[in-house]
């Protein structure tokens, strides 16, 4: 029997990784240990880019499964495991097919622009992918007398609504980690420290955004924070990015926007926390949990993925 005490995960992860030809994609909401170990860490925008273009021969999503399931669709031919297949998203299971294709009825004629945060058979109902960083940007692209439906995240689809003024329909859904966050205790803290930027992500609800000094994607956050000469931040989003804001300025204070229940520690996303260095380790090792989707699912979902890929390149995103 292995003794799991003895396994210096680090070392045998770079090893493997190494033997292997593996590359270790991260989300910024992964533990610090994981980012640190990961060959790039990034947004879901960077991390999609990154999946499309590398020479590595297995991709491991250190993620959400839809993040890792994206990758596999843009590199087919590329083994993509997940050390978890229960790391799913609360956003993703807020739209599901049935309800979703009823939706697309009931509303015809309207270009479908769903977040990256969506399950494969959403994917393939959609017209364009978009993710937070290039959400407005892909919209502002579309001649202006387009209609849209916007899925699945209602705060992020009004958001966009409001800095676009397009004519947008915007599914109902939501993602429980960004809905927690408690408006009244972030004005507290504000009180506290009056020097303090408040940075939200679009996914949190609209109080929360109004008060908000600066709102963006993760990576639009971090980099917020390295350019910014602030010195306190309240962080309305998960709080793995503080992670990357304290390695790029270590002196700066970064305060996680506080949840309604101050006891639940639920803004934290508990499935990207399904991911552990010891499930990192026994996944390279086993070349399990593989993302697998038929072949015919990826021709379809790879479509509007690649048009946000397409659009964000020429838009130099
Ligand atoms: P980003 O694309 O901003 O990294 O967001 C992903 C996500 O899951 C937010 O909850
Ligand atoms: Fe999904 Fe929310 Fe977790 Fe992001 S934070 S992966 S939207 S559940």
């Amino acid at each position: 029997m292995i003794n799991r005490d003895k396994i210096d995960y680090v070392s045998e992860i770079k090893r493997l990784k190494k033997k292997k030809n593996v590359i270790i994609l991260a989300h910024y909401y992964q533990t610090g240990d994981i980012q640190d170990i990961a060959d790039f860490v990034g947004d879901s925008l960077a991390l999609s880019q990154k999946a499309a273009s590398n020479d590595a021969d297995i991709i491991l999503f250190a993620g959400v499964r839809f993040m890792a399931e994206t990758a596999k669709i843009l590199s087919p031919e590329k083994k993509v495991l997940l050390p978890d297949m229960n790391a799913g998203c609360s956003l993703a299971d807020s739209c599901k097919p049935e309800d979703f294709k009823k939706f697309l009825e009931e509303n015809p004629g309207r270009t479908v622009i769903t977040y990256v945060n969506t399950n494969v058979d959403i994917k393939v109902l959609s017209d364009i992918i978009c993710t937070s960083s290039n959400a407005i940007q892909i919209i502002e692209s579309l001649p202006s007398e387009e209609k849209i439906i916007f899925a699945p995240d209602r705060n992020l689809g009004n958001y966009i609504l409001s800095k676009t003024g397009r004519d947008i329909i915007v599914w109902n859904g939501s993602c429980h980690v960004h809905e927690e966050f408690s408006l009244e205790a972030i004005l507290k803290l504000k009180e506290e420290f009056p020097d303090a930027k408040i940075i939200v992500h679009p996914e949190c609800e609209l109080p929360v955004r109004m008060v908000a000094d600066f709102i963006g994607s993760t990576a639009s956050l971090l980099q917020f924070t390295k350019k910014d000469n602030a010195s306190t931040y309240i962080v309305g989003t998960e709080p793995g990015i503080i992670h990357q804001m304290k390695k790029a300025n270590p002196l700066k204070n970064y305060i996680p926007a506080p949840p309604r229940d101050s006891t639940c520690g639920c803004s934290e996303c508990s499935f990207m926390k399904l991911i552990t260095m010891e499930k990192i380790y026994r996944c390279i090792r086993d070349e399990r949990p593989e993302i697998m989707i038929d072949a015919d699912i990826i021709i379809k979902a790879s479509k509007p993925i690649i048009r946000m890929m397409e659009i964000s390149e020429k838009l130099g995103l």
